[in-house]
């Protein structure tokens, strides 16, 4: 059964993840992204937009999560202020939004950013939030923050990536939650065992605690195996 909602979860996935419309069902409607994907998209940029021009799996993980967080009783998402970071296209802070949270900070780096303000315009009515209480924010990880905290929690998806600087990430995590926001929830998607292991390690000597939820708090049907939430938070001595 698991194995089957697996592969219609995939095969949808897929079948968004070309096109220049990338759909998302929410209750309050359909979040519409677009995403940029063809070379010609991307030369025009100079090639500058990395992995955050597409939606990836890990972000469906990550909102369906979301929608069914208070069933889960993690995290009530109205009221809550949001920082997000590696945006990408903005999916996953832009449905919390829809689901009722009161801000987000999307941050990515700065040649992205202009498809999050797109992102975030073109939903607004429709999904019914306000846009003024949605900042988009230049941030490459390191221990910077970005203006419009405190927050409540801290999302990310899938930025634990071989390629990507894991040091830099732990780095920011630990930032935040040092008085800007108690708690980080992130999706990682296990592309490669050690990356995770090294930046699990990275994490705890930062002082974080990192706690993997428990499958049976993630959506049925959108929870394959390789992805996980990881659960983030200080250690008090
Ligand atoms: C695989 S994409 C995921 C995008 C989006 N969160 C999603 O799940 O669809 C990783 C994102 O992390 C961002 N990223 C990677 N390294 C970064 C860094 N050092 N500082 C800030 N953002 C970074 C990328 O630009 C990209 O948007």
């Amino acid at each position: 059964m698991k194995a089957m909602e697996t592969l219609q979860f995939q095969a949808e996935a897929r079948s968004t993840a070309s096109t220049e419309f990338f759909e998302m069902p929410l209750p309050q409607g359909t979040m519409k992204l677009r995403q940029l994907m063809k070379s010609a998209d991307l030369d025009e940029y100079d090639g500058k937009l990395g992995t955050g021009s597409t939606v990836w799996d890990s972000a469906w993980v990550m909102v369906r999560w979301l929608e069914r967080c208070e069933a889960a009783g993690e995290l009530q998402i109205p009221g809550l202020r949001i920082l997000e970071l590696g945006s990408g296209t903005g999916v996953v802070g832009l449905a919390a939004m829809a689901l009722g949270a009161q801000s987000v900070v999307l941050t990515d780096f700065e040649p992205l950013l202009f498809l999050l303000r797109e992102n975030a315009e073109r939903n607004a009515s429709s999904l019914g939030y306000d846009l003024e209480q949605v900042a988009v924010s230049d941030l490459a990880w390191g221990s910077s923050i970005p203006e419009g905290g405190p927050w409540d929690v801290v999302i990310a998806c899938d930025v634990v990536v071989p390629i990507f600087d894991s040091e830099a990430l732990a780095d920011q995590f630990a930032t935040l939650l040092d008085g800007h926001a108690p708690v980080c929830y992130m999706t990682y998607e296990e592309r490669n065992a050690e990356c995770g292991r090294r930046f699990v390690c990275l994490c705890e000597e930062r002082g974080m605690e990192v706690i993997e939820l428990a499958r049976e708090q993630l959506d049925p049907k959108y929870s394959p195996d390789d992805i996980k939430i990881l659960r983030l938070r200080k250690i008090v001595a």
